[in-house]
């Protein structure tokens, strides 16, 4: 599944995951062989608030700048990159469509995406997988992956002018299920929500069975977070952000109470979509919720989400490097593991290699 692919070339094994972030660059170089797992190389660049806003990159001169630093100071020399975009503009949905060959459907999806996209067809890339070819009488179950051709064109187009090839680009919320898949086992039954926290918006991505069953951005984060906690003691940005970071163990602190609203904020994310996969794929309940992004470093934010669901699924902070050699990384990567999420599954995408 992708948004736009290069002809794919020669890359010795290694790839290169850029996740570009409204709070953050991050940098990842990964090595596989087979099952095993090793990271090269990695690094994270801060943006300033207003570089990029709504997912839209204001400062392109900055954002530029600062992807050319990052490949400085990591010393990654693959300039290959595989990217992801995410937002409200990208659309992932599990459609029904008549049966047919996977050629026939490379035609007939731009049709079927009409039905399910709100912008004019002609200015959509879209990209599809068929998943079920059994569904019904004469029909079968497709991934579909359609976002704004602008907005591709434009992502791409900053990554060359860092002076780098995209590959590939990607879905963020599938470069989650990507990191985590490889390095945690999943039941066949077992429906696993993702929840990766970024700044500006979190991916929420529900899985089962290798699949993504229900997938959206909910535009909230830790931006959301510090703004509000702002509000409710009258603290700079900064300190706002520290507190936010900082070791809480007073369940009625203004942090907490901002990082429980957002908890719930999210439990209501989760509820809905499984409302929608009742009706859908007749689920009864999700089974574990898994955090990354960089908030899911907020100290003691599982038990918080488990405080807003009522312990009904499993919660954990996920760890996108359980399985992956670090060794070798340089600085010990795993504090921050979180939020490399994205640029890991970037990197460990299998069609990256050639
Ligand atoms: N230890 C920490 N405690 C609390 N918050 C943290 C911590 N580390 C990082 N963050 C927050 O995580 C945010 C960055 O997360 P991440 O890199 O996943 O976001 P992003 O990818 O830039 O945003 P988006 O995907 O929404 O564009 C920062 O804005 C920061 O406030
Ligand atoms: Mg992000």
């Amino acid at each position: 599944m992708k948004l736009l692919e290069a002809i794919p070339r020669r890359s010795r094994g290694r790839i290169v995951g850029l996740d570009i972030g409204s709070s953050a660059i991050k940098l990842v170089e990964m090595e596989t062989h087979g099952d095993s797992m090793r990271l090269l190389k990695y690094g994270v660049v801060d943006l300033l608030p207003d570089a990029i806003v709504d997912g839209e990159v204001m400062d392109r001169q900055l954002v530029v700048e600062s992807i050319q630093n990052l490949f400085e100071s990591t010393g990654v020399k693959t300039r290959r990159v595989v990217t992801a975009m995410s937002g409200r503009g990208v659309i992932v949905k599990k459609i029904a469509m008549d049966r047919m060959t996977r050629e026939e459907a490379r035609e007939a999806i731009v049709w079927e995406a009409e039905k399910h996209v709100p912008y004019d067809i002609n200015d959509v890339s879209v990209d599809f997988e068929i998943l079920d070819t059994d569904l019904g009488p004469k029909q079968m179950q497709v991934l579909l992956v359609a976002a704004k051709r602008d907005a591709v064109s434009a992502h791409a187009e900053l990554v060359r002018e860092a002076g780098l090839e995209p590959a590939i680009v990607d879905v963020a919320a599938f470069a989650v299920q990507n990191a985590m898949e490889r390095n945690y086992e999943f039941a066949p039954e077992e429906f696993v929500a993702l929840l990766n926290i970024g700044a500006e918006s979190t991916n929420l991505n529900v899985v089962h069975g290798g699949v993504p069953s229900f997938t959206q951005d909910v535009p909230s984060g830790t931006g959301r977070m510090v703004e509000e906690l702002q509000k409710r003691t009258g603290l700079s940005r900064e300190e706002a952000v520290l507190q936010l970071a900082g070791p809480r163990d007073d369940e009625g602190s203004p942090a907490a109470a901002v990082v429980g609203a957002y908890a719930d904020e999210m439990t209501t994310a989760l509820d809905r979509a499984l409302a929608y996969l009742k009706t859908a794929e007749s689920v009864e309940k999700i089974h574990r919720l898994l955090l990354s992004g960089g908030g899911a470093r907020i100290p003691g934010i599982a038990e918080v989400f488990l405080r807003a669901r009522r312990s009904e699924y499993a919660v954990e902070v996920a760890d996108p490097l359980r399985r992956v050699e670090c060794d070798g990384a340089g600085d010990d990567p795993r504090p921050m593991a979180s939020m490399l999420a994205v640029g890991i599954g970037l990197a460990l995408r299998k069609d990256a290699r050639a």
